[in-house]
């Protein structure tokens, strides 16, 4: 074992999910050890722990899992698991934290680009297999700011591509495979006899992998498992720089699944997930499914899914996220928790059996059986209601919104804004936000405006100014934030949501119904004035 000096470099901070920066940035020397080494001294792991490692395959991937399974042992952690070739994705990784590790190291940018000029990323999940809370990550990034050394061990070679047990001094390392461990739970899960039948009687569907983590498992559980036609996975294979693609599974970006889908010759299904496999996107023949709408689908159609049968003991959405989720817990007469963004802040209300579902706008769904969002698990829980409904996605969601309403929604995204400006914008708002209740924007009263603060239920911690919400008396709503998760300066997210029940209104185009309230949010924060942006980086 070696301890090598090193200095502290300035950024070594996470954000919603992890270390993430430019790959040049984790190719300077020292930088990936010195983070690991505060993430495990933080972790402390006792030395007959196990501990899972893997990533989305991106550049860098390979050589990082090497150095970190070479520091874990110059760290005593006797035992690692890891995925063949180095691959697992976010939701198989904490899946396999789940079975009896003390936690796991993430590979990931998640969406971002991978490749030299990409990004790169790294997280630690904590041993109920979630991302660790912020009082961890914080107490790392101090330790990353005064390190001194890391320990290393000089290891015998081994390989990462040939599954199996290798015993090494001092540690022994798991070679298993990514997704057999992860397809058993999705077969415990969902109705695969119903969804074989589904796909026999002619179903046709496309799921775009993005060149990304999700590649080998739809292939398993799609084609193999589950009978859909070869070919049904397109983009199947993982590849370093993503095939050059951005895998951010929207409207956007899985552009091939995207011209299939709204085009002539559209299957009935469609679906794309991202670099590490947690997101989703969800797509009818010439029809989008929007994230928030998704999870309040799911949400009332549970029980016809095996392993929701017995019904949801309540639901969570991120603060953005559409309340359409809201009128489902309503109407089922279960709890519905607003948390900040960040998977993270579902991961006591899951473990405490609070919530059953949870998701995000930001194309995540997910449950309590993991402890990340899951992209496949998403795509399986929709066929699932598709073969039990015997219906189309539109006829499922137009069925949905004559139900409960329809939330129309959209987001608006300012990307690479020099951060001075984005934080005049949000100093801005702040300052407004006592002047705004009781004020008239586009015929609508402003019934109250706040910087969003989440208690969290379970332990009590307070997460502060999570973004500014704009709350009006007839539902509609106007969110502001910064990401957390961008690269490069800031980006400013602007979510804009209005709720229609009335039913000779529920067809409309969202950008028809949403215009005047966009219009008003941009103004309200001087959006076009301070960032010089006439249009946003990206709408959704
Ligand atoms: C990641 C996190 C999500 C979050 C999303 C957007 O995917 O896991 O929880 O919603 O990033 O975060 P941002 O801070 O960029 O809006
Ligand atoms: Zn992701």
């Amino acid at each position: 074992m070696q301890i090598v000096s090193t200095s502290p470099f300035a950024d070594q901070r996470p954000g919603t999910s992890g270390l993430r920066k430019r790959t040049p940035v984790f190719q300077q020397p020292h930088y990936l050890e010195n983070f690991v080494q505060a993430l495990l001294e933080e972790a402390a792991l006792p030395a007959d722990a196990t501990l899972v490692v893997g990533g989305d395959g991106r550049f860098l991937n390979r050589e990082a899992i090497v150095t970190i399974i070479r520091m874990a042992a110059g760290n005593g952690i006797g035992h690692v698991v890891v995925g063949r070739g180095g691959l697992l994705s976010t939701p198989a990784a904490s899946h396999l934290i789940r079975q009896g590790a003390a936690g796991g190291i993430i590979l990931s940018a998640s969406h971002n680009p991978g490749g030299p000029d990409g990004d790169f990323g790294i997280k630690y999940n904590t041993a109920n297999g979630g991302p660790a809370p912020e009082s961890y990550t914080n107490a790392v990034a101090a330790r990353a700011a005064a390190l001194t050394s890391y320990r290393i061990a000089e290891l015998p070679a081994f390989d990462l591509d040939v599954q199996g047990t290798v015993e090494l001094p001092g540690i022994t390392i798991d070679v298993v495979d990514p997704v057999e461990a992860y397809a058993s739970l999705m077969e415990s899960l969902f109705d695969f006899d119903a969804i074989r039948k589904l796909f026999a009687s002619g179903f046709r569907m496309r799921m775009d992998s993005m060149h990304a983590i999700t590649g080998p498992y739809a292939v398993e559980i799609l084609e193999r498992r589950l009978g859909a036609a070869a070919g049904t996975v397109i983009n199947a294979v993982p590849l370093p720089d993503f095939g050059g693609g951005h895998p951010d599974p929207n409207l956007t970006y899985a552009h091939e699944l995207v011209e299939e889908m709204f085009g002539a010759q559209a299957l009935d299904f469609g679906a794309a997930s991202d670099g590490d496999g947690d997101r989703n996107m969800i797509l009818g023949q010439r029809f989008f499914v929007t994230p928030s709408d998704s999870l309040a689908v799911m949400a009332a159609n549970a029980t016809l899914v095996p392993g929701y049968r017995a019904g949801l003991a309540g639901v969570a959405r991120s603060m953005p996220t559409s309340a359409a989720v809201d009128t489902v817990a309503t109407a089922l007469g279960i709890p519905c928790f607003e948390t900040p963004t960040g998977w993270k802040f579902f991961g006591n209300l899951l473990d405490a059996g609070r919530i059953t579902l949870c998701g995000e706008e930001s194309f995540g769904t997910g449950s309590n059986h993991v402890r990340e969002k899951d992209g496949l698990w998403a795509v399986l829980f929709w066929l699932n209601i598709v073969a039990a409904r015997g219906e189309s996605v539109e006829q499922i969601v137009r069925a949905h919104w004559a139900t409960y309403g329809r939330n129309y929604y959209t987001r608006y995204d300012y990307e690479a804004v020099p951060s001075d400006a984005a934080n005049g914008v949000m100093a801005l708002l702040r300052d407004r936000l006592s002047s705004l209740p009781g004020s008239v924007l586009t015929g609508r009263t402003v019934q109250a405006a706040d910087d969003f603060s989440y208690t969290d239920p379970i332990d009590g911690s307070v997460s502060a100014k999570q973004g500014i919400r704009v709350l009006f008396t007839d539902g509609a709503r106007i969110v502001y934030r910064l990401s957390g998760t961008g690269t490069e300066g800031a980006t400013i997210r602007v979510y804009i949501e209005s709720k229609e029940t009335a039913s000779d209104r529920l067809g409309m185009e969202t950008a028809e119904a949403l215009r005047d309230l966009v219009a008003a949010a941009l103004e309200l924060a001087e959006i076009v004035e301070r960032t010089g942006r006439e249009a946003p980086t990206v709408i959704t």
